[in-house]
């Protein structure tokens, strides 16, 4: 495959339609299965990086039903666009922390994730693409802003005609002056997690009798991680990962980490017979839900309580510089950035906000209540690092998960959080509801025994790159620090999804044992009241509640 080959212009015409959401551009396959759909972003990416001539990209996926087509096609745009090198993960699978961590480990001027993270795949399901920079992270705002601007007036995309690589073999594969290196996808982030963690520690716990575990890896991306790390290096029982196999439907599930759509692990984490450690990761590998016996932690709650232990992990004694957290994620790393007298940013949802402070050393860990949480060894959340940085907590301290959390609540009070999503509304009306909600005066209404002490909609200016963001969710916040959020999903592919999310907060060590739903009970109805959300929609309860 060494003859040249020249690179054909091919002439198009813009779609209106390719503006990145939350994580990047996500619509149903049969939309980017239509001619030119795929191909005129990409080109609308690379139209968007001046200087990317003679450099190295990163691109892998999550596996899903056009995953390896779409790498293909990618890979020759690359190569006509004058790209020198390329890594792809073997079969074109690389969870988005893998990737993260190849861009910055091999300096590469960046990469793309493939990938629709949480949402169903398949044929009819989900596909999606993420172009990040050369830090490891999602492109920022000004940079997707130029790709959506391009994608609307582009007329011509840059390809060579070539055979496929064969992406199932380790190795090269050479088209033009572009050299494909197809990689082992584990290798590096395996080498990764073990200068972070203490494997020595947490082996041991894992191949004690009397602990016992399951990773639940839904059929996605994370199954090979999984099994190499905790299985072959760490020595965790054979079958203590479960649902190993990358599939391109995920096995018909949504390959999310919530008790909603994981339920047999939740299950299995119940009763008498509940097994100590259940965790859980989704489509691409970024997130994580982290279960104890009879234990449920937030994902509000693991930020803090990850935070508040960096003194027992290898990788993060002695250098807590900061906290992150999206500003719907409960308040409770708030508190132990607090206590350690470390700064906690509130940023818009979304990784590509923490970049910049990551970037900065002004943040060690950053999290989100939608089951995200990382730290600066990469550039993108993690869901197997939060996992094995778990582990290390309880190997430890070898105590179990639900008195790491009780103790957690007793030292700085407990955050009861929850979050209702409302999926598939009319767009206009779920438009018009946050319209309403916005507008409506309600400062300093009371509400019962809350009066209401702040309502806005919330702005963010980054304090590094001075780059301003509006428009990022509804906060009413009340006099006794409650606080309902109310914000409409930037990665749905289909309707409208609201997402409410409710929290307050218990000082009182014998009030913090209370069921979640009952603890924020006033709230719920007080935020379904306030919005009119069954008036207009009709809906009485959420599809979700997390
Ligand atoms: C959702 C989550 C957000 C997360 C994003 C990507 O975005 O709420 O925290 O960063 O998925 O995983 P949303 O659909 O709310 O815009
Ligand atoms: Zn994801």
């Amino acid at each position: 495959m060494h003859e040249s080959r020249v690179p054909t212009v091919v002439s198009t015409s813009p779609f209106a339609d390719q503006k990145p959401g939350t994580s990047g551009l996500r619509k149903p396959v049969t939309v980017f299965q239509q001619p030119h759909y795929l191909e005129n972003f990409i080109q609308s990416v690379f139209d968007s990086l001046p200087d990317h001539e003679g450099q190295t990209l990163v691109i892998g996926g999550d596996g899903r039903f056009f995953n390896a087509e779409a790498i293909q096609v990618i890979l020759r745009m690359a190569c006509a666009n004058g790209i020198r090198r390329i890594l792809v993960g073997r079969h074109g699978l690389l969870s988005t922390p893998a990737v993260s961590h190849l861009i910055r480990k091999h300096r590469a001027y960046g990469g793309f994730v493939l990938s629709a993270s949480h949402n169903p795949g398949g044929a009819h399901g989900d596909f999606g693409i993420k172009y990040n920079i050369g830090n490891g992270g999602p492109a920022p705002e000004s940079l997707t802003d130029t790709i959506f601007e391009n994608s609307r007036k582009i007329s011509r995309f840059r390809i060579v005609a070539a055979p496929h690589c064969d992406l199932g073999r380790i190795g090269t594969c050479q088209l033009n002056n572009t050299e494909v290196e197809i990689i082992d996808p584990v290798a590096d982030y395996a080498e990764l997690m073990e200068s972070l963690f203490d494997f020595k520690a947490i082996s041991d716990l894992l191949k004690s009798p009397d602990f016992r575990m399951r990773f639940d890896a839904m059929n996605a991306v994370t199954g090979p991680y999984a099994k190499t790390i905790l299985e072959d290096h760490l020595g965790a029982p054979k079958g203590t990962v479960v649902n190993a196999v990358p599939l391109q439907d995920f096995g018909g599930i949504h390959p999310d980490p919530n008790p909603t759509h994981a339920a047999d692990l939740v299950a299995a984490m119940q009763g008498a017979t509940a097994l100590d450690f259940g965790a859980a990761s989704d489509g691409d590998g970024d997130r994580n839900m982290i279960l104890g016996a009879n234990a449920y932690v937030t994902p509000s709650d693991s930020l803090a309580i990850i935070a508040a232990h960096a003194h027992l992990i290898p990788g993060y004694a002695g250098r807590l510089t900061g906290i992150a957290r999206s500003m719907p994620t409960s308040r409770a790393a708030d508190r132990v950035a607090a206590k350690q007298g470390v700064p906690c940013f509130e940023t818009p949802t979304g990784w590509k906000f923490f970049g910049t402070l990551l970037d900065a050393g002004m943040v060690t860990f950053c999290g989100e209540e939608s089951f995200g949480t990382g730290s600066d060894h990469v550039r993108e959340k993690d869901g197997l690092w939060a996992v094995l940085y778990w582990l290390n907590i309880l190997a430890k301290t070898r105590m179990p998960v639900s008195k790491i959390l009780a103790e957690h609540w007793q030292t700085y009070g407990r955050d009861y959080y929850s979050r209702h999503d409302y999926e598939n509304l009319d767009i206009a009306t779920a438009n018009a509801l946050m319209h309403d909600l916005k507008t409506q005066s309600l400062n300093g209404k009371v509400f019962g025994n809350r009066t209401v002490t702040m309502h806005d909609d919330f702005a963010y200016s980054d304090p590094v790159s001075n780059q301003a963001t509006s428009g990022q969710g509804i906060r009413v916040i009340f006099s006794d620090g409650a606080r309902m959020v109310f914000r409409l999903s930037g990665t749905g592919t289909s309707g409208a999804t609201l997402r409410v999310y409710l929290e307050r907060f218990e000082p009182n060590p014998q009030a913090q044992d209370i069921d979640t739903q009952d603890a924020l009970k006033e709230l719920i109805i007080l935020s379904r009241e306030i919005s009119g959300i069954e008036a207009r929609t009709g809906r009485k309860t959420p599809d979700v509640i997390t």
